[in-house]
């Protein structure tokens, strides 16, 4: 890998003004380990590889999930729908008394016995198939065993500190049809 010198200092406030401007959806893992069983929400889930089929999060060193996931192996990652706020609000720690709560959720369970959140817009039952250390985060590389997208609707994002909805499609997004591939044919005749 290449060698970086080090660039002008990026502060946390720096840091954490370029993060806040960019966009994301909203997830929530579950884990079980043993008897215990809890849900975090995570904005930094994204997939890594379509064969095998492999996903990523990032979790904080201190979530009481972090030890949990490493002990336990696994995750299922749900994508949450823009009505789901509270749920988000719940597995983030925001809702005193409530952190981790799954009794008012309509849930299944996964062959490792975690809850599948229904209602969520899809989920990805995963087995950790390396957790890489990312500063005060790991990085969980999860191989996907098991999932559905079967909920309909738009996704909840956030952005800026807030949650966000979806806007319905620009009609100047539309646009012509693409062209039809060029194949080195075309490129030569040009
Ligand atoms: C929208 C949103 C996104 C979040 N994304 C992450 C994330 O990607 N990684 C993380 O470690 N914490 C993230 N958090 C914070 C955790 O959800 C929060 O610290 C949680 O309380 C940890 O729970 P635990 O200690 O029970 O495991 C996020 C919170 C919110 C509201």
């Amino acid at each position: 890998m290449t060698e970086h010198t080090p660039g002008p200092s990026v502060g946390p406030d720096l840091f954490r003004q370029v993060m806040r401007r960019w966009a994301t959806g909203v997830t929530v893992a579950t884990i079980r380990d043993g008897e215990e069983v809890r849900g975090i929400t995570l904005s930094s889930f994204t997939s890594v590889s379509l064969d095998p089929p492999l996903v990523l999060i990032c979790v904080d060193k201190r979530a009481q999930c972090h030890d949990m996931a490493i002990r336990a192996g696994r995750f299922c990652i749900h994508i949450l729908n823009e009505e789901q706020r509270l749920l988000s609000d719940r597995f983030a720690g925001r809702r005193p008394g409530e952190h981790s709560l799954f009794s008012d959720c309509s849930t299944r369970s996964t062959a490792w016995d975690a809850p599948i959140i229904d209602g969520c817009l899809a989920y990805l039952d995963c087995r950790i198939a390396e957790a890489v250390d990312g500063g005060d985060h790991t990085i969980f590389v999860g191989h996907v065993e098991n999932g559905e997208a079967a909920g309909g609707g738009d996704p909840l994002l956030f952005f800026s500190g807030r949650y966000r909805q979806i806007a319905p499609p620009s009609p100047y997004d539309a646009g012509p049809p693409p062209p039809p591939p060029v194949d080195a044919f075309a490129w030569a005749s040009l």
